[in-house]
């Protein structure tokens, strides 16, 4: 039985998607392009996995997370031949054949993979080369057969004349190839050529001269080897894999009103009988529960939602955690840290940070809680305010269970109010209220009787006589 390893090519810069960061660390649906190419070697069932990287090294180790997989430093990066001879290291001593595929084809799938070492396997090939074809195949290599069919050699782009740019064949970036083959041809490729980069691409020539037969393996599904080079590439992958998404979610239980217009991470979870409308983000690792509804205009990153919760229109939420049979919304904003009890409700315009909302607790209109601790069944009136930062530090407003709070209220933190206590509207709480108490501060109400003729507005009868 032959043995396989898998080589990813990872080092590149990616000079055409002009960024700040590297090419395959490029998010694709809420994760960096290469965990996908990742996903899929693993999924193939590869044990042994390298990957070569260089540039922003470190960001590419962190992306692989817990994925078994082993690097090697590619330094300075001198092309994609460059990059499979730096691996060599790794390899000695195994005797089988490697995968080698490049991390910025982010829609490659394990069946694919399979299919491929499978025909490899049948030819009893010492190199295959993976091929598609493209209707418009700029800026990929060109595969150019013989008469019997057989890979002659690859040409790029920049290099290649007009008789094989009219090719519409083109090289994918994956190859199986028999190692001891492989590392005896890349001592012999150079860089002659229009990048001045050692081409991996050139080991196919290097075969044929060794009379060794290069067999394709075209791809049904062009798209699955889109490699992204620019930014419009990155948006092209990412609508596909956001489509497969929808189309997972959709299979499982999850109605979505206009699938088009909502985009789901590939981290995000929800359950069975949940309704997403139209124009809704999911983004990052958020969970959702079972029957749940989003609606319209709804951004929510990072959080976790129970069973039965409603973000009503316009609702921003991140890094919040929502629990069963609650109501946000609309319009309310959840920031980090938020966690809202049972059957609570957060209405409209209210927003909230690191503060713990209890069961039942209300707080339905206009209102700012920041760094507070909240208790079971309180009413939180319209408009009330944590005020909790005095310039230099922030503090902890704690309102205990089964208060009920009046509209208009500010809380200057730190200050406590015992459970069962009412506070009267438009108060200013500045010291502690025990258990069980009424505090109130607000100006005493005086009046004032009009004189005729003063006051904000004459009657009409005034008007009319014109005084
Ligand atoms: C490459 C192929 C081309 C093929 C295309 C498929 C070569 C010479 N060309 O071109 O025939 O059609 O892929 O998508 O191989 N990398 C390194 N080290 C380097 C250079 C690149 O690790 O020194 C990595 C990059 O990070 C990237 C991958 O190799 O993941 C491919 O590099 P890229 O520059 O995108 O090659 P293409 O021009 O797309
Ligand atoms: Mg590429």
């Amino acid at each position: 039985m032959k043995q396989y390893a898998a080589l990813i090519l990872a080092a590149g810069k990616g000079t055409r998607m002009k960024s700040g960061l590297c090419k395959v660390l490029h998010p694709v649906a809420g994760r960096p392009m290469i965990s996908y190419v990742m996903d899929a070697v693993h999924g193939a069932g590869f044990q042994k996995i390298v990957v070569v990287v260089g540039h922003q090294a470190d960001g590419v180790r962190k992306a692989a997370e817990a994925r078994a997989v082993e690097f090697v430093v590619q330094e300075p990066q001198l092309g994609t031949g460059h990059a499979v001879l730096a691996a060599k290291d790794l390899f000695q001593g195994f005797a089988g054949d490697i995968f080698i595929l490049c991390g910025d084809i982010p829609l490659i799938q394990p069946a694919t993979i399979r299919e491929f070492l499978d025909m490899h396997e049948a030819n009893a090939s010492r190199l295959t080369v993976m091929t598609a074809l493209m209707e418009d195949p700029a800026g990929y290599g060109r595969i150019i057969r013989n008469e019997s069919g057989l890979v002659e050699r690859i040409v790029e782009q920049r290099d290649a004349d007009a008789s094989e740019l009219a090719v519409k064949e083109i090289n994918t970036g994956l190859y199986i190839v028999d190692s001891e083959l492989l590392y005896a041809l890349l001592e012999k490729i150079s860089a002659n050529n229009s990048q001045g980069e050692y081409y991996l691409t050139d080991i196919i020539e290097g075969a044929v001269r060794e009379s060794v037969s290069v067999y394709a393996f075209p791809l049904k599904d062009a798209r699955e080897a889109s490699g992204v080079n620019t930014r419009s590439d990155l948006a092209g992958v990412s609508n596909i894999i956001w489509a497969r998404l929808r189309e997972e979610l959709m299979n499982s239980g999850v109605t979505l009103l206009d699938p088009a217009s909502v985009y789901v991470d590939s981290d995000v979870t929800i359950g069975s009988d949940s309704v997403i409308h139209p124009g809704v983000t999911l983004s990052g690792r958020t969970d959702i529960g079972r029957d749940c509804v989003i609606e319209s205009g709804v951004y929510i990153m990072n959080s976790k939602l129970g069973d039965r919760v409603t973000v009503l229109q316009g609702s921003r939420l991140d890094r919040a955690v929502v629990q069963d049979d609650t109501s946000v919304g609309p319009m309310a904003n959840l920031r980090p840290e938020a966690r809202i009890g049972k059957r609570a409700r957060i209405g409209n315009f209210v927003e909230v940070k690191k503060t713990v909302v209890g069961d039942g607790t209300k707080a339905a209109h206009l209102t700012y809680l920041g760094d507070s601790i909240i208790g079971k069944d309180v009413n939180i009136g319209c408009g009330t305010i944590t005020c909790n930062y005095d310039g230099q530090r922030k503090h902890t407003t704690t309102i205990r269970d089964g208060c009920f709070v009046g509209s208009d209220v500010q809380f200057v933190a730190p200050v406590e109010i015992g459970a069962g206590s009412l506070i009267g509207a438009g108060s200013t709480i500045t010291r502690d209220v025990p258990p069980n108490t009424l505090a109130i501060s607000r100006a005493k109400q005086k009046m004032y009787p009009l004189r005729k003729g003063q006051g904000a507005k004459r009657s009409d009868e005034d008007r009319d006589k014109g005084t």
